[in-house]
C-alpha cells in the first residue's frame, strides 16, 4: 500500500459495520435478524459501488475477537457468510467486483475456505475491489508482517507494509464506523495512520449507500495535509 496521491477523490474507503445487535433490539427482534439486514445493506452497498468510482471497499466482517460471542451468534455470521457468497458470487462477476478477503480466513471452517477461494478465482478479473476482512485483528496483521520482514532480513515501515494483507490495495482513505461508538476495535490499524475518520449515528442495517457517496463528496472537498503544510 503506497502513498496517499491527493487526488481529491477518495480510492479506498474502509466500513466498521456496527450496530446490527442495536438494531434488532429496538425492534424486539432477534440479533440474528439485525445481522441479516445487515447484510442487506452490505448488498445495497456493493450494487451501488460502480458509479462511486471507488477502487476498493474493505468492510470488517468479522473480527478476530468475535469469537467471544456466543456460539449461536457465532453459527449465525458463518451461515451469513455462506449464504451471501453463494448468492451474490455471479453479482460480482457480472458487475466487475473482484472479491478480496484480509485476515486469518484460511482458519475459518474448510467448505467456507473453499468457497471463498472458489469466489476470489472467479473474480479475480475484476476491476473494483470488495476487501472483506474475516478473522481479521489488525495487531495481529502487523505483527504476521513484521515476522515477514524479519524473515527476509529488513524491518522498515516500508518492509512491514509490504507484507501487510492489504499491500496490493490503494492507501486507505477515509475510515467510517456507523452506530455511533468511536473507536477503531483494532481495524486496520496500520492503515489509518492517515486515513480520515468518520464517525455517524446511523446503525449498519440503515446505512444507505447514500451515506457513501455523501461521505465521498464530503473527503473530495476536504484540503488533506499529510502532516505537512
Ligand atoms: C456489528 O454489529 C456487526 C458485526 C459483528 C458483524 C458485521 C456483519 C455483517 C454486516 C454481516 C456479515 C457480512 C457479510 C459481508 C456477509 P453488532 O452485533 O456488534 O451490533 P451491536 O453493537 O449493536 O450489538
Amino acid at each position: 500500500m503506497g502513498d496517499r496521491l491527493d487526488t481529491g477523490r477518495a480510492r479506498h474507503v474502509a466500513i466498521i459495520m456496527d450496530g446490527n445487535g442495536r438494531w434488532a433490539k429496538k425492534r424486539a427482534l432477534p440479533r440474528a435478524i439485525g445481522h441479516q439486514r445487515g447484510v442487506e445493506a452490505v448488498r445495497r452497498l456493493v450494487r451501488a459501488l460502480e458509479p462511486m468510482e471507488l477502487e476498493c471497499l474493505t468492510l470488517y466482517a468479522f473480527s478476530s475477537e468475535n469469537w467471544k460471542r456466543s456460539e449461536d451468534e457465532v453459527d449465525d455470521l458463518m451461515n451469513l457468510m455462506r449464504k451471501f457468497i453463494k448468492s451474490d458470487l455471479p453479482e460480482f462477476i457480472a458487475n466487475d467486483v473482484k472479491l478480496k478477503i484480509i485476515g486469518d480466513w484460511q482458519s475459518l471452517a474448510p467448505d467456507i475456505v473453499a468457497m471463498l477461494e472458489d469466489a476470489l478465482a472467479q473474480t479475480a478479473k475484476g476491476k473494483q475491489t470488495l476487501a472483506v476482512a474475516l478473522n481479521y485483528g489488525g495487531q495481529h496483521e502487523i505483527a504476521r508482517a513484521a515476522a515477514k520482514a524479519a524473515a527476509k532480513g529488513e524491518v522498515s515501515v516500508e518492509s512491514i507494509a509490504a507484507h501487510l494483507d492489504t499491500a496490493d490495495l490503494p492507501p486507505l482513505d477515509l475510515l467510517i464506523r456507523t452506530s455511533g461508538e468511536i473507536r477503531l476495535s483494532n481495524f486496520l490499524l496500520w492503515q489509518s495512520a492517515y486515513a480520515e475518520m468518520l464517525f455517524v449515528d446511523t446503525l449498519w442495517p440503515d446505512f444507505e449507500p447514500a451515506h457513501l457517496k455523501q461521505a465521498l463528496d464530503d473527503f473530495a472537498r476536504r484540503e488533506r495535509r499529510y502532516g505537512g503544510r
